[in-house]
């Protein structure tokens, strides 16, 4: 505890030349738990040069060794998840169970994304001119898709390790080399995954974590003209990422609020089960996290009684002892939490359960009868806090969930089949549940988000294809 931990950079654990470090705040006992380096610009530029060059070396080598590795990494990644998932819980005050959990679904992600490479990778198309007016057919176009150079990864506190590797691996398979920049929150859980690749023996500089400060080495890693692709999840700063970045292709999860209908056919304990499960998860703090229920108002009653019913089961306290809800990853997280409830409370929302701070740590809650001038009607709490708002008509629901400014999930509970895929084609989302909540998982499924939930579509398949580029040969006959 308090010791600093190295960055790693050309293979090897380094200490910055900053001699500066920074804290990495437990969220439960809100004193410094771990420290990172403070890295500088030129240990940046540094490693961004001996990623360029790795890369040229690791483009040449075989696919099958390639996924070799990554496997071995994954393997290693697995025998690690005990220590790892400790870090989790002193970071991010994540449950002890759902951190051991995030570690081996990365494992799980790295090995399926080496198999999905070697086969996707391994394939090429080829095309004959003559199906193109006023050709012969003397052309044979043969093509296959390479590798973009260097990644820049940013994941966000939430996942450290598995939307890093979520990152890791595609652009690894693929043939490119891989920066990567962890959360400060999150930052020892990841040097700890990014040491099971060591010792996996990628080669020399291939892959490198550089910590620090936002302030110092942010725009310098986003903004570098070493950098061939960058993939971020995370809040807002992902859009000024997006104007500042240079012309490479952006991969972007930036948030949402994941609208939950709920007809009056729907399975009221399934839509409860989900509704409880999808809002407080991790405390709430997932993009896919259920952000707004919107229920036909003849089924109000009995839902929003059914869910208080199983929040009052939830436990809450600290992470070690695996509790539902433990203490948000920051005191301005709170307290932004807390401003959403006030404002709320204030303009007549139905408080469901006395609500309770300490440090921290929020107690689960409901809000009844949101109407759609309250902040929470919109913004995205990232907490243990939740807001119904009751609709008179299907429509009313598909325009408020249109209305956003997010479109990342959504999910209707209904028995209506039909119904379900109407209102699942209006929805303007990237993806719709129907009769579950909202969820990025499993990996290899597309996941992407409309308007200011992000660019680009993830999903194991979707990131390695986003990770290359296709190159052409035409071989023309005489
Ligand atoms: O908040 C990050 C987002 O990717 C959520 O993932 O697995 O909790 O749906 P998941």
């Amino acid at each position: 505890e308090n010791s600093v931990y190295k960055f790693y950079s050309e293979s090897e654990w380094r200490k910055s030349s900053s001699g500066k470090s920074v804290p990495i705040i437990n969220p439960t006992t809100r004193q410094t738990h771990f420290r990172v380096q403070a890295c500088t610009q030129d240990e940046v530029n540094k490693i961004i040069e001996t990623a360029k060059t790795a890369q040229k070396l690791w483009a040449k080598t075989p696919l099958w060794k390639r996924a070799e590795l990554l496997h071995k990494a994954a393997a290693v990644l697995k025998e690690q998840k005990v220590p790892i998932a400790e870090c989790l819980v002193k970071e991010i005050a994540k449950p002890a169970k759902d951190a051991v959990t995030e570690v081996v679904r990365s494992g799980d992600l790295v090995s399926y994304c080496a198999e999905e490479g070697v086969r996707i990778l391994g394939e090429g198309k080829f095309l004959v001119s003559d199906s193109f007016p006023g050709n012969e057919r003397t052309k044979y176009c043969l093509t296959s898709k390479i590798p973009l150079g260097v990644v820049l990864a940013i994941p966000p506190f939430n996942y450290p390790v598995n939307l890093a590797v979520s990152k890791i691996a595609p652009a690894l398979i693929a043939g490119n080399s891989l920066v990567l920049k962890p959360p400060t929150q999150g930052a020892v859980a990841a040097l700890h995954m990014v040491h099971c690749f060591h010792l996996a023996g990628f080669p020399k500089g291939l892959i490198s974590c550089v910590t620090g400060k936002g302030s110092e080495i942010g725009d310098f890693l986003t903004m570098h003209p070493g950098v061939n692709c960058i993939s971020f999840t995370g809040g807002d700063t992902g859009i000024a990422i997006s104007k500042k970045a240079g012309m490479i292709p952006l991969q972007m999860e930036l948030g949402g609020k994941d609208a939950c209908i709920v007809l009056e056919d729907a399975d009221l304990d399934l839509a409860t089960a989900n509704i409880v499960k999808g809002g407080f998860s991790y405390s709430g703090q997932r993009c896919t996290a259920v952000k707004v229920v919107l229920v036909m108002e003849s089924v109000a009653d009995t839902l929003v009684e059914k869910v208080k019913a199983k929040v009052a089961k939830l436990t809450v306290g600290p992470p070690e002892d695996d509790c539902d809800i433990t203490p948000v990853v920051t005191e301005s997280s709170a307290n932004f939490i807390e401003g959403l409830v006030m404002d709320a409370k204030q303009k007549g929302a139905t408080i469901c359960q006395e609500y309770k701070r300490e440090g921290n740590l929020i107690w689960p809650l409901l809000l009844d009868h949101v109407r759609p001038d309250m902040r929470i009607a919109w913004e995205e709490p990232f907490g243990p806090v939740l807001p119904v708002i009751r609709i008179n008509s299907v429509e009313e629901g598909v325009h408020h969930c249109n209305a956003s400014n997010f479109g990342l999930q959504g999910s209707v509970f209904t028995r209506d089949i039909n119904k379900a895929i109407l209102i699942s084609d209006a929805m303007e989302t990237g993806t719709i549940q129907i009769n579950s909540a909202p969820a990025r998982g499993p990996d290899h499924f597309p996941f992407q988000g409309l308007k200011d939930s992000g660019i680009g579509s993830q999903g194991i398949t979707n990131s390695i294809n986003m990770m290359t580029k296709i190159k052409s040969t035409v071989i023309n006959l005489p």
